[in-house]
């Protein structure tokens, strides 16, 4: 028998288990899941990160930095939707690598995705903090220092963080406790509370492009990159362009943070389950979703670093604040108002991801199922997962600054789609013939590029998120050589299959 820790689950066993019952209903066409990918993609990204991403790191050529991630994410986003097409099972990168690299592989994936989503739900519920708390003035509110932000910040001029006199960031904890919640008792209105969403988002970056495009002086893109185009770095050493304080700066180093506000695509192919036409519709709710953002967010910089000059943007808020500084503060009120509403519908999305990846894994035994896998008797929601999840999620939004949360969130994201990049290449060799509605075009070059893409914006993130990753990875693997390996269901399956001479 071949070493059990590289065990594939077949396509066949994914489908035969695809046909079972306990499935979720079929219910979404390619309109529905597009407009779940805009929903789970428009977010604290361009509202909140965008700001201080032209601020401190790229400038005006934070446009071309969106053109680069961009590119990245649709390597990525073709990767994803041939693995979409041919396993349209719920638990994404986790299950196409199960299926592909082995179950070791599988393991660090999901325990990646965990991190990515639940780490990520954080970064969005810091940035929906901090767009809440520019409306909050408005109704005659002032926050208290202490409880308005994390006990720590990023100081861009020194390139590391320092204390603050901030104690926790309350607003984030308390929006993170109310989604929790709502999640707990499950989103009857899920479909149509997220048309309504992206309706309010969409048309708040078209206003913040249409309104904002008359108050442009293009003196404000001069110089066009201020941080230069590098910001690659080798473990600490730089390779290409400029470091503040051991930062890497540039339109690289741009990409690498702006990354960010593309994450979401992929959790188009987590719907696999639930869609009508999964091997048609998927790729296209994947693919058209991305065009739809990028073009969008090229577009919302081109206007903001138009607006204001680079190294007055806000940090916390800039799309918003930006309309005050040119003398519009009911425009910042709508931004705002819109900004916060879109961003809680990314947390939503967001925060229901990671009780879906554990749940796949529990339905493999890689966690304990009694725990990961159970389901509310009354609400039919995971959640115990829901909970401990929106735990841990609380304690990151309410301690940690926003900059630590995003990379953190985007080298565990850029890790895992280079690892679906991979397992495409894999695929088309040991299983050349599977059916496949959708094929990656230009195999192997786009799957390498996207392999190529995602290391390089992971080597123009600071280094220490390397360590953190490692350090993530490790508990994961200490976990799995403690528990999973021993409770897998696919390895107690061939020991059976083995001792009733099945093999
Ligand atoms: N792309 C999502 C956002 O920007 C995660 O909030």
């Amino acid at each position: 028998m071949a070493n059990p820790l590289f065990a594939t689950k077949s396509l066949a066993l994914l489908l035969e288990e695809m046909a079972g019952e306990n499935r979720l209903r079929r219910v979404l066409g390619p309109v529905q899941l597009t407009s779940l990918g805009i929903g789970a993609i428009i977010g604290a990204g361009i509202f909140v990160a965008t700001g201080a991403a032209a601020h401190n790191v790229a400038g005006p050529a934070l446009m071309l930095s969106y053109v680069v991630a961009g590119i990245t994410c649709v390597f990525a986003a073709l990767c994803y939707a041939e693995f979409a097409s041919m396993v349209p099972v719920a638990g994404s990168a986790y299950t196409y690598a199960y299926a592909t690299l082995g179950e070791l592989f599988a393991w660090i994936i999901g325990w990646d995705l965990v991190l990515e989503y639940a780490v990520g739900s954080a970064t969005v519920a810091n940035g929906w903090s901090s767009f809440f708390q520019t409306l909050l003035p408005r109704l005659g509110i002032n926050l208290p220092e202490a409880i308005s932000r994390a006990p720590i910040a990023y100081d861009a001029s020194l390139g590391r963080f320092v204390a603050t006199d901030g104690v926790i960031n309350l607003p984030a904890v308390i929006i993170v406790a109310i989604v929790t919640a709502v999640l707990v008792k499950g989103i009857q209105e899920s479909a149509s509370f997220n048309a309504t969403m992206v309706g309010v988002k969409v048309l708040a970056v078209l206003f913040v492009i249409l309104v904002g495009s008359f108050f442009i002086n293009p003196e404000n893109w001069r110089p066009f990159a201020p941080y230069g185009h590098g910001g690659l770095t080798l473990f600490g050493y730089t390779v290409w362009g400029q470091t503040v304080g051991g930062t890497p700066v540039g339109t690289l180093a741009g990409a690498a943070i702006i990354f960010f506000a593309y994450i979401g695509f992929d959790s188009v192919s987590t719907h696999a389950e639930e869609a009508k036409n999964p091997n048609r519709d998927v790729p296209i709710g994947i693919v058209a979703s991305l065009i739809v953002c990028t073009v969008l967010y090229i577009a919302v910089v081109a206007v903001l670093t138009g607006m204001v000059k680079y190294d007055q943007i806000d940090t916390g808020a800039g799309v918003s604040v930006a309309f005050r500084t040119v003398g519009l503060p009911w425009a910042e009120a709508i931004i705002a108002t819109a900004g916060v509403a879109g961003i809680t519908s990314v947390l939503l999305v967001m925060m229901l991801s990671a009780p879906r990846v554990f749940l796949a894994m529990a339905r493999d035994g890689m966690v304990p199922p009694s725990f990961f896998g159970s389901v509310h008797p009354k609400f039919r929601t995971p959640w115990k997962t829901t909970i401990l999840i929106g735990s841990f999620v609380a304690v990151g939004a309410g301690l940690l600054p926003i900059e630590a949360l995003l990379e953190m969130t985007n080298i565990g994201t850029l890790f895992a789609f280079a690892v679906v990049c991979a397992a495409v290449l894999i695929m088309r060799r040991i299983n050349p013939n599977a059916e496949r509605s959708f094929r990656c075009p230009w195999v192997p070059v786009v799957p390498i590029l996207g392999i190529a893409s995602c290391l390089l914006l992971m080597f123009s993130l600071p280094a220490a998120n390397w360590w953190r990753l490692v350090v993530w990875l490790v508990i994961g693997l200490c976990i799995y050589f403690g528990y999973s390996r021993h409770n897998s269901v696919l390895r107690k399956r061939e020991q059976a299959l083995s001792v009733g001479g099945g093999r």
